[in-house]
């Protein structure tokens, strides 16, 4: 934006009536362009009109049970509200110039529909306690949401884990191929990743489940407010107990963007995963062609954008973690303009993640393995190295030798003196014994300890995991949401 094209400043006594603020009493001139310009939060907050709605009809219900509004003042108001509601569903509410945030302009707008009573809304109330309240609201329905995603994805992995069977390809430590393992046992690796995502945000949702309604400015009121009945009204589960703490905490938004920045490294490692499947070097998996995009100029391209930008976008995730918790370090109590700037993180952090997530479910839902490869490259000889040595720690040889015994082999097998089998088949040691645990398919069923990668360990995992996404389905069912 080109601020020289912004260099008619309104001045004393120029202000149009339009552009009239909440707070002008005290001031004799209007507010500069470039002050609305820089401080308004309008154009992103406006996603809160809901919440904004529930805690003004709350607040005017409270004032009412406490005589501060007349019966006829409280349906006036309450009304106004539903009248704005429908504005806001309907995209017909005007905004006008001087709508700093989604919270004065549903003010002024109250007051516009309501006549006199509408003067009474704020009464007892400051944008400092209803912001929180709003944000607060606005955290539960969406972070619940978020976790309601992340359940599908938890769901897509399960079925595509079921749909795996018996199949396996190499485990990797460092990139390099280590022990097979099965198919589903890495594929629901990332669900149980996924399903700590999920507790992490449930967790913070009871957390921030306080009302700051109340608490005012930063003080709370000498008028005779309801504070408690209000967090009951907006069903969350209390009240605040401390009015500077209750509009300066940010704690709430620090987690959720935790949470969800933690949630997009899980989303970013899938996407390296899948990209590196995706190619033709690894070949594992193959993308349905509405999860994969062309290449403008190579005809043959088809590419994993999806996952790539999984990958990609948790950087910003990051960034929006990073950018909260130094923007919140430092502050004096209680209130600070600074703290508008908890929302742009905020909401950016959900929308990606839900985007994402639904792409990459999405992605994976519909994706085809190509389980020969995977079989191939996890039957290579070397990868029962670990099984050969601890056949040897059956027969009693101490772990330490069992590992120099089997490594010695491999050397050998390295340098041309024969396959693997051939040469453990020739070792008296190990023998025919030794060499059935080199052929193909074997090594994956020897992992069979518990939550190990093998076909045995398999049904108590999956029976876990089902029954977690059965508790994860009903603690979700119970966030309570008035929005
Ligand atoms: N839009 C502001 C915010 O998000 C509203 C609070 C303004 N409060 C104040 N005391 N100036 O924080």
């Amino acid at each position: 934006m080109d601020l020289d094209d912004k260099h008619e400043f309104a001045r004393d006594g120029e202000l149009p009536a339009k552009a009239q603020t909440l707070w002008h009493g005290r001031f004799t001139g209007g507010p500069s362009e470039s002050l609305l310009a820089y401080t308004v939060s309008l154009p992103y907050d406006q996603r809160m009109w809901r919440d904004d709605i529930a805690g003004s009809k709350a607040h005017v219900r409270g004032l009412a049970r406490v005589g501060l509004l007349s019966d006829d003042e409280r349906n006036d108001v309450l009304d106004a509200l539903d009248a704005v509601g429908v504005e806001m569903e309907t995209a017909t509410f005007a905004f006008a110039p001087s709508d700093e945030d989604i919270h004065t302009a549903i003010e002024r707008r109250v007051t516009e529909l309501a006549g006199p009573a509408g003067g009474k809304l704020h009464t007892a109330r400051s944008r400092n306690d209803q912001v929180a309240t709003d944000l607060r609201l606005w955290c539960k329905r969406e972070l619940r949401d978020v976790a309601a995603r992340l359940v599908e994805m938890q769901q897509a992995l399960l079925e595509q884990a079921i749909e795996a069977g018996d199949a396996y390809l190499p485990g990797y430590t460092h990139l390099q191929r280590a022990q097979p393992v099965l198919l589903a046992h890495h594929l629901l690796a990332h669900g149980w990743a996924l399903g700590r995502d999920v507790s992490r945000l449930l967790d913070t949702i009871d957390r921030l489940d306080v009302s700051p309604l109340g608490a005012g400015a930063l003080a709370g009121s000498s008028l005779p407010i309801d504070p408690v009945g209000n967090a009951a009204d907006l069903g969350f589960a209390k009240a605040f107990e401390n009015s500077l703490d209750a509009v300066s905490d940010r704690d709430f938004v620090a987690e959720a963007v935790f949470d969800l920045a933690m949630v997009g490294l899980h989303l970013s490692r899938i996407g390296e995963e899948w990209v590196l499947w995706t190619s033709a070097e690894f070949g594992f998996a193959r993308l349905d062609d509405g999860y994969a995009t062309g290449s403008s100029m190579l005809p043959q391209k088809k590419n994993p954008d999806i996952a790539e930008l999984a990958r990609g976008k948790s950087g910003r995730l990051i960034g929006n973690l990073t950018g909260l918790l130094t923007t919140l370090k430092g502050l004096p109590m209680a209130y600070n303009r600074d703290l508008q700037e908890d929302k742009e993180p905020l909401f950016d952090s959900v929308e990606q993640v839900t985007l994402a997530v639904a792409a990459l479910t999405g992605m994976i839902a519909t994706a085809t393995f190509d389980t020969d490869r995977m079989e191939e490259a996890a039957d290579e000889e070397t990868m029962a190295a670990t099984d050969l040595a601890e056949y040897l720690v059956r027969n009693g040889m101490p772990f330490r030798d069992a590992h120099a015994v089997v490594g010695a082999h491999v050397q050998e097998c390295l340098a041309g003196k024969g396959s693997l089998a051939e040469l453990v088949a020739a070792d008296p040691l190990l023998g025919a014994d030794g060499a059935a645990l080199v052929r193909p398919g074997v090594g994956v069923k020897m992992r069979s300890s518990r939550g190990a990668a093998g076909p045995d360990a398999r049904g108590e995992q999956v029976d876990a995991y089902r029954a977690m996404l059965v508790d994860e389905a009903e603690a979700i069912q119970l966030v309570t949401t008035t929005t």
